[in-house]
């Protein structure tokens, strides 16, 4: 049964907002979130939740009997945790995956706002419809699983999905397969599928601090007005990014996703359009850089 509390309904006091994850320390949503509350005027805190694995029921738990109006849950519990929910949304469901709990009155409800987020940045920063478009992603884990499931709500004209292990490409293009035209390559091959392709996105950690100098592909094989896209956001410019804004792409960083899956799970529990710029510049200073990619 749920258990109400008083404090767990929106309007009733101080809104207790959170992330869980394992490590957590460096999580940039507690200074993003407390901003954005601060901005929309509502009374809360969000705050560094460090759950570890045996923990994490307990946890949830204790979600309902503190109050909170939600968490975000992130490394490494978005799979586990639905097991502990009383109820996953669609959009969670089709990627296997939480990344944002709201409280009704004791009533947990588990929302994946990565894919959704990341949509929501590429179309409002660079390509404001992707209908009809071929996209190829680099990488077949969770993220890119994320990122197709939304992705392929766009009606795009094909989606490629090119893995170092080609066996995981086609697995989860395979389970993607009643959605639209998807295939699944190794990603040696990845020069002989980008005819035609106007997107390509980087969905692994191949680059992230401090690993900077590497990339996940070769940049010589990318042409003029290619959208080159990399989920990572710190650095900013990441070399694959920087190579290929020089070989006349458009670049795309990560850091629009991340803002606007913040705001999709604030707008959850406010009922509230999010204060996205604000939520922009706090990452922006946070991250120690004034230039917008
Ligand atoms: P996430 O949930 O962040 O997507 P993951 O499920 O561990 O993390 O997936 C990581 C992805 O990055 C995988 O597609 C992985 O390729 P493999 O399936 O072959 O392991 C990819 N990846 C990691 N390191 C890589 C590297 N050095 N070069 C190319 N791809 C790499």
């Amino acid at each position: 049964m749920p258990v109400t509390t008083a404090m767990s309904s929106p309007g009733n006091g101080n809104m207790l907002l959170g992330v869980m994850g394992d490590p957590i320390a460096q999580s940039r949503s507690p200074i993003m979130h407390s901003e954005a509350l601060r901005a929309l005027g509502i009374s809360g805190e969000y705050v560094s939740l460090h759950i570890t694995p045996d923990q994490l029921g307990e946890a949830v738990q204790q979600i309902r009997t503190l109050g909170f109006r939600g968490v975000n849950v992130t490394i490494p519990h978005k799979v586990e945790v639905m097991a502990y929910l009383d109820e996953v949304d669609e959009s969670a469901r089709d990627i296997g995956a939480v990344n944002t709990i709201v409280n009704t009155n004791g009533w947990l409800t588990g929302y994946n706002t990565d894919g959704i987020g990341y949509v929501r940045s590429l179309k409002t920063e660079v390509m404001p419809t992707l209908a009809g478009t071929k996209i190829m992603i680099i990488g077949a884990g969770g993220a890119a699983r994320g990122i197709a499931a939304a992705l392929l709500k766009e009606n795009l004209s094909s989606l490629v999905i090119a893995n170092r292990t080609a066996d995981r490409a086609q697995e989860l293009a395979a389970d993607f397969s009643g959605k639209g035209s998807v295939t699944g390559i190794s990603l040696d091959q990845f020069g002989d599928h980008l005819d035609g392709i106007e997107v390509v996105i980087n969905t692994t950690s191949v680059g992230m601090y401090p690993c900077v100098n590497d990339t996940p592909v070769d940049t010589s094989l990318f042409h003029k007005g290619l959208v080159i896209s990399d989920l990572i956001y710190n650095p900013l410019r990441t070399r694959l990014l920087q190579e290929s804004l020089d070989r006349g792409c458009r670049i795309h960083s990560g850091l629009g996703m991340f803002v606007y899956q913040g705001a999709y799970a604030l707008e959850y529990w406010t009922g509230r359009p999010a204060p996205t710029e604000v939520m922009w510049q706090t990452m922006l200073e946070s991250l120690g850089s004034s230039c917008k990619d």
